[in-house]
This record gives structure tokens, C-alpha cells and sequence, in this order.
């Protein structure tokens, strides 16, 4: 059988999935290519400032600390050169004085790198990742992260750690919330997105900041879905699975990359050299700068790998971990003994060096050190902004069940609304995970966007029910303690005034999911049931028989089968952020028409983990759904599943040549009607299936999708071309990439159980 060998060249497109593509409006991995090269000026302006360098001025450099506390503790170090960025730290003002200090009062002046957890806004907050990835909509992330961005650099913001690309197949782990999901093809998509939005068109772009793609690498399968714990993948699994998010950032230009806290097969990451440096540098050709996880220098003590914080600092660094941040003081700090004692090769630290002077130098940081406090204000509160993030809401909403079509509701045709449940009228809910700036006046929560929807004359009352309450507390606590946990006799009370609120309104909207702190950085579950009592509230509410309709706050697929046994209409709305109670009202009034899909499988229960779609061709496939005696192994809603108040058909589905050549491209077209009275849009998807070849490969894999607005009774031929980079894959025998000469199968359809198909032939040469 002859077959293609890649060059290792051709590796970083392939693996981002960014070959040259016939129809960039319909590929999203056919998006412009950002120049890589770093000006050769800017390398030559670090070397003469690293040529006039202390080795403590040095160490400094690669040092970055958390601002917690009085800024004033953080001056000496700024001084004198041992603190090189800083990074939580959001008011202009403090930004500018410590600026100062770095920049008219150290040796060199060298100023600071500010970075900041800029994740799905600053003070204009949009859906969290996962609900921006349920948009299958690229260029809407990219116009979000283009806002926060904005907001970002106008408080003086150079750098954000973002966007987190782990793909994840375990919904137990709390972080799938921030990132894209399950699938690497959507991944790479949104990867391109969020680093175009975030930095521009190039890195220094005005009003735009440096993007931190992170965790590198394979965060998101830590065993257990257990935040932080060990890693253990294949090769392949890393090259086909985990990678290709990676790969296009990087392709797209990304300045920084995070490395990530936990062992990947039993080498920390924040000092895994193959992975820093074979994997990121050399086949991926990231010429940015890497920073760890928060104390993931230090961390390597811990995780019983270093001897001690110096043996951490020096083996991190010359891995390729360039900067390290860190709580209180940096371990690198004795990266300048390490040198001094010859333990360490001082050109491995200037390089390190190199790379994050180049960053400040690349972001006019000596030319234009602080920012202009004058004109902070008017950014953060522009009003374009939240228009952005209303649109980014209105697109991130998926419609889960709508039994005999009740949604969307007639707005006229309830005179008592109740907005019932523990997040229907919580700003923080509303907002989700690491928002620490937005504005609680700024906020529609879901019952304030009914109100405003349905105006003076329809009383809506809204309460809680139940209150939400972790375990365990939450790291994040340490920001907002958690709201005291009610008494009992509170919680009878609560209950009983929102069961009463129910009983006396003629449509009931219940509210219903996870607080926003029960999913994110160490808020991993083990169940994925609705938690506390919300269903007993479900029960109280619709015992009653008032028309109830449910809306789901959350950041993880939650096990819905129960609610749906309760109510007629489920619409997920993830945390949508800063105008997400308009947007879930103006979807369920029938202003907008729900086009979202599920960016990850929906399983049953969490005893399915890990079920994801694109899955092998086992043997007796045909009994795949049946795997479990005690339920079904099929989800409960397929990955890109998701409904509209429209009906589309998917027809005509062709290939352009039934045989084409190894490595020639593949068109593939269809026929999108919609049959329905509504306008609304859909979400094309492609998807291959290899039937035979040098490895066993998934039953499917999307490879195209496009987000398509259609009018009723319009139609629209989507059309995507398949090339080396769709038909590739890493081969753990080859140990390389590799095109198969095969039968490939191919579907097109509204989610990955689409049944319209065709087959095209790939013949080996
Ligand atoms: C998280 C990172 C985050 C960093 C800085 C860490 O605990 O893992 O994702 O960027 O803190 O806040």
C-alpha cells in the first residue's frame, strides 16, 4: 500500500488543521495565517539591554508575581529589578504607579508586563467559553475577545491568560466550562478566533493584547475528571486529540503559551522539555514566550520531581518554561546562583530573557509604558460592548427539549410570570467563573430580563427556592465569601414563598443549574445531577399544572433526563453573562430563534465518562448503544445536537469526484432548506469516517461545520473542501502523520448523528 509520510514541516499546519482551503467562508480552518516572525529589530534591542544585565536583573525578568495586597509591598522588587511582570491587578491607577517605579526608577527601566485573567470579558462579561463554543460561531468569539481585549488594554492590561484550548471528554472536570469542549476540529476553530480577537492582527496591535493559550498540554484529561491530577495519554490521543487547539493558536500567532500544572504521562509539564520544546518550539515553531500555572514552578516540588525550589527553577527553565508566576516570590529568583555556580548555562537564561523582553518590546512597552487613566472609563462602559455580548448570548443558547413546540411563548399571553430558581436572579450566576470586575447594576439576570421584556403591565415575581451550596469551598471564595448557608427553617420558608410565587402566576420559568463557582478551576463533581434540591423544587412547582419552562445556568452537561420527565422545554443558557437575561428572554419570547449546538456529548450519568462521539468502531458495533446492562451507552444528547423553532432538511448531500488522488482535495456539498415558519439558523456539520487504513479510526469526526441563517422556505448549498489537512491523522505505529489511501465516508448534517452520507475514495499512488 503506498502511502504519504509528512514532513515535519508540514506538521504545525496539519496539526492546527490549516492547510490551504477552496472556501474560507464555509472552513473556519482556512482563516488568515499571522506572520510568525518576530522583528529582527526587537531581538536586537533585548540582546543589548540582556548585554547590560545583572544575572539577579536577569532572574527578575522571568519572575512574575500576583499583586494581592498594598501596592506598595511590590515597589522594592520593581525597583530593583527582581520582579519582571505582575499580573491581578486591574486599576489603571495602580498599573501606572508601579509602571513608574519600573520604568524611572530601576537600573534599566524596564517596564513591567501586566497580565490578567481576561477570560470572557473584563467589565463587559459574555458567555463563559463553553457557551461561546456552543455558538459554533468563530467570528463571534472573535469579536467578543476583540471587546475584552479592548477593555483589557485600556486599564493598562498587556497580556491575558486565554483562551484555555483543553479539550475535555469528562464533564466531572469543572474547568470544561472554560474551554471549547470536546472535539479538536472545533477547537482549532475557536483557538484561530480567540487569538485574533485577542491580539489583532499582530502582536502590539493597538487596543489589543497579547493571548496566553493554556494549559499546555492535555490539562483537560486529568484522571477522574479530579482538577489538577495526573495525566495519562497516548501519543495519539495527544497528536489527534489534544494538540490541534494548540497547534492553531500558535499558527495563529498566539504571543505566550501556559503550561499546564499536572504530570502528563509522569513529567510535570511546567518542566517536560518534549513537551516545551520538542513538541511547542520545534514542530509547532512557538516563538513566544512560555509561563507557567500559578506556582506550577514551585509545584514541582510538590509533585515529587524537584529536589528543591532551585532544582524546580533551573530544570523548569531550561525545559522551556521561560517565565514563572508565582504567589509571594519566585523561585526563580535562584535561577542567578544557578548560573553563578555553573549549574546553569547562562544563555539558556537569556534566552528565556530574550523572549519576554521581545514580548514588552513587540507591545511599545518602552515607548508607551502606561496607560491613559482619562479614557478607562468610557472603554469599559461602552455601550457598543454590551450590544457585542447580547449578540454573543443570543448565539451561545441551545434549545435542548421543546415539546409540542411550547417555547417560544407569546409574550402577551401571560398576565402573572414567576421566575423561580437559585440562579434566576443572581448576578454572579448570571456571569459565571472568573469575573472579578463586572458591574452588578451592568447585569440583566434571567427574572430582570423577563421583567424588562414583558414590560409594566405583566407582574413578574421571582425567588429563589433552594440556595446552591458546594461541598467543599471554593478557591475563588477568597475574592467573595460564599453567602451564608440558610437555616433550616429559612430554607422551608424560601421553599415554600417560591412554590406559593409558582402557584399564583399563570407561567412559570424555572431557573435551575449550577452556581457559578460549582464549575471551574477546582470544581469537580462526581455527579452530574442538578445538585441540592432544585428537583424537589421542580416537583413542588409543577405538581400545581401551571405551564412551566425550564432555563439551565451551568458549565457542564447536567443530567436533564429528570427535569424533562417534569417540563416540556429546556433551554441552556449557560452563563451568558452581563446581558444574558435578555437574551434568554428575548429566546424565549420568540425575538431570537435558539442556533446553538452542544459543543460536548450530554451524557446520562456520569458512570458513561468518558463518552464522546467520535469514538472507535469496536467490535460489535451494532450493539454500541447497549454496552451497560443498567442503561443505555448512548447520550442523552449527541455532540452539535441542538433544536430551533424552525424545521431544516438536509439534502442533495454530493461529492465533487467520487476518486481523487492521496493528498488532492475533496468537495463536498449539500442542500440546507428551512421548512419551518421562522427564520433561524443552522448548524452545518461534517463529518468523516476512514473505513480502513493503517490505525482503526473514529466512527466520526467533524472536519466543517458553518453557523447559516435561513429565511423560512429558503434554501442554501453549503459547500466544504476536505484537504490533507482534514484527511490526516498521527499514527502511533508510523509514529508520525499519515494519509490513508482508504473509503472515506462522509455525512453532513444538523449534529454528529446527522444520517445524510456519501463516500468518496482517496487512491494511493
Ligand atoms: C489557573 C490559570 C490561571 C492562573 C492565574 C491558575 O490557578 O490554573 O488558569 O490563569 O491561576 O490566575
Amino acid at each position: 500500500m503506498k502511502t504519504l509520510l509528512l514532513t515535519a514541516t508540514a506538521v504545525a499546519a496539519l496539526v492546527a488543521g490549516a492547510m490551504p482551503c477552496a472556501s474560507s467562508a464555509i472552513d473556519p480552518s482556512a482563516a488568515t495565517v499571522q506572520s510568525q516572525a518576530i522583528p529582527e529589530q526587537a531581538t536586537r534591542r533585548a540582546d543589548a539591554l540582556i548585554a547590560r544585565m545583572t544575572l539577579d536583573e536577569k532572574a527578575g525578568q522571568v519572575s512574575q508575581l500576583f499583586m494581592f495586597g498594598d501596592p506598595a509591598t511590590f515597589e522594592a522588587g520593581v525597583r530593583s529589578g527582581s520582579t519582571g511582570a505582575l499580573l491581578f491587578v486591574t486599576d489603571p491607577a495602580v498599573i501606572n504607579r508601579l509602571q513608574k517605579v519600573a520604568v524611572e526608577e530601576s537600573r534599566l527601566g524596564i517596564p513591567l508586563l501586566f497580565g490578567y485573567d481576561v477570560i470572557h470579558g473584563l467589565r463587559t462579561i459574555f458567555p463563559v467559553p463553553i457557551g461561546m463554543a456552543a455558538s459554533w460561531d468563530p467570528p463571534a468569539l472573535e469579536r467578543g475577545q476583540a471587546v475584552a481585549a479592548a477593555e483589557a488594554r485600556a486599564s493598562g492590561i498587556h497580556w491575558t491568560f486565554a483562551p484555555m484550548l483543553d479539550i475535555t471528554r469528562d464533564p466531572r472536570w469543572g474547568r470544561i466550562v472554560e474551554g471549547p469542549g470536546e472535539d479538536p476540529y472545533l477547537g482549532a476553530a475557536l483557538a484561530r478566533a480567540a487569538v485574533r480577537g485577542f491580539q489583532g492582527d499582530h502582536v502590539g496591535a493597538p487596543g489589543h493584547i497579547i493571548a496566553g493559550p493554556k494549559h499546555f498540554a492535555v490539562y483537560g484529561a486529568s484522571e477522574g475528571g479530579r482538577d489538577y491530577d495526573g495525566v495519562f495519554v497516548s501519543d495519539s490521543q495527544f497528536y489527534n486529540t489534544y494538540l490541534p487547539p494548540f497547534a492553531a493558536a500558535v499558527e495563529a500567532g498566539a504571543g505566550n503559551i501556559m503550561s499546564a500544572y499536572m504530570e502528563l504521562n509522569d513529567i510535570p509539564a511546567a518542566a517536560n522539555d518534549w513537551l516545551l520544546t520538542d513538541v511547542l518550539r520545534r514542530q509547532l515553531g512557538f516563538n513566544g514566550f512560555v509561563v507557567s500555572d500559578a506556582n506550577g514552578v514551585k509545584n514541582l516540588v510538590a509533585q515529587g520531581f524537584a529536589v528543591d525550589e532551585a532544582d524546580a527553577a533551573a530544570r523548569s527553565l531550561s525545559a522551556g518554561n521561560d517565565l514563572e508566576m508565582a504567589f509571594g516570590s519566585a523561585a526563580n529568583a535562584t535561577l542567578a546562583d544557578a548560573v553563578r555556580s555553573g549549574r546553569l548555562d547562562v544563555a539558556v537564561l537569556d534566552e528565556a530573557v530574550r523572549r519576554i523582553l521581545v514580548a514588552k518590546i513587540r507591545m511599545g512597552l518602552f515607548e508607551t509604558p502606561y496607560v491613559d487613566e482619562s479614557r478607562t472609563e468610557a472603554v469599559l462602559s461602552a455601550p457598543a460592548h454590551k450590544q457585542a455580548a447580547l449578540e454573543a448570548a443570543e448565539r451561545s443558547l441551545v434549545l435542548l427539549t421543546n415539546e409540542g413546540g411550547v417555547l417560544p411563548l407569546a409574550p402577551g399571553a401571560h398576565r402573572r410570570v414567576a421566575v423561580i430558581g437559585p440562579t434566576a436572579d443572581s448576578v454572579d450566576d448570571t456571569l459565571g467563573s472568573w469575573v472579578f470586575v463586572a458591574k452588578a447594576e451592568e447585569t440583566v439576570t434571567i427574572a430582570e430580563g423577563v421583567r424588562r421584556r414583558l414590560g409594566d403591565t405583566v407582574q413578574v415575581t421571582t425567588a429563589p427556592g433552594v440556595q446552591l451550596r458546594r461541598g467543599t469551598p471554593s478557591m475563588f471564595e477568597m475574592f467573595k465569601p460564599a453567602a451564608p448557608a440558610w437555616s433550616e427553617e429559612q430554607a422551608r420558608a424560601e421553599f415554600d414563598r417560591a412554590v406559593t410565587a409558582a402557584a399564583s402566576a399563570d407561567l412559570v420559568v424555572v431557573v435551575l443549574g449550577e452556581g457559578a463557582l460549582m464549575s471551574g478551576e477546582g470544581a469537580s463533581r462526581v455527579s452530574l445531577d442538578l445538585p441540592g434540591e432544585q428537583m424537589r423544587l421542580v416537583e413542588a412547582i409543577t405538581a400545581s399544572g401551571k405551564p412551566v419552562v425550564a432555563v439551565l445556568t451551568n458549565g457542564r452537561p447536567l443530567n436533564t433526563a429528570p427535569l424533562s420527565a417534569h417540563v416540556p422545554a429546556i433551554l441552556e443558557a449557560w452563563y451568558p453573562g452581563t446581558q444574558g437575561g435578555t437574551a434568554v428572554a428575548r429566546a424565549l419570547f420568540g425575538d431570537v430563534n435558539p442556533g446553538g449546538k452542544l459543543p460536548v456529548t450530554w451524557p446520562r450519568s456520569a458512570g458513561q465518562i468518558p463518552i464522546y462521539y467520535s469514538h472507535n468502531t469496536t467490535k460489535d458495533a451494532a450493539n454500541q448503544g447497549t454496552r451497560y446492562w443498567d442503561e443505555p451507552s448512548t447520550p442523552l444528547f449527541p455532540f452539535g445536537y441542538g433544536l430551533s423553532y424552525t424545521e431544516f432538511a438536509f439534502t442533495d448531500i454530493s461529492v465533487g469526484r467520487a476518486a481523487v488522488a492521496l493528498g488532492e482535495p475533496v468537495t463536498v456539498t449539500a442542500t440546507l432548506t428551512n421548512n419551518g415558519a421562522r427564520a433561524g439558523d443552522e448548524v452545518a456539520q461534517l463529518y468523516i469516517h476512514q473505513r480502513n487504513g493503517r490505525a482503526a479510526r473514529p466512527v466520526r469526526e467533524l472536519k466543517g461545520f458553518e453557523r447559516v441563517t435561513l429565511q423560512p422556505g429558503e434554501s442554501r448549498q453549503v459547500r466544504f473542501v476536505l484537504t490533507e489537512a482534514e484527511l490526516r491523522y498521527w499514527n502511533a505505529a508510523e509514529r508520525d502523520w499519515v494519509l490513508d489511501p482508504a473509503v472515506f465516508d462522509v455525512w453532513i448534517g444538523g449534529d454528529s448523528q446527522a444520517p445524510l452520507s456519501t463516500s468518496f475514495t482517496v487512491v494511493g499512488r
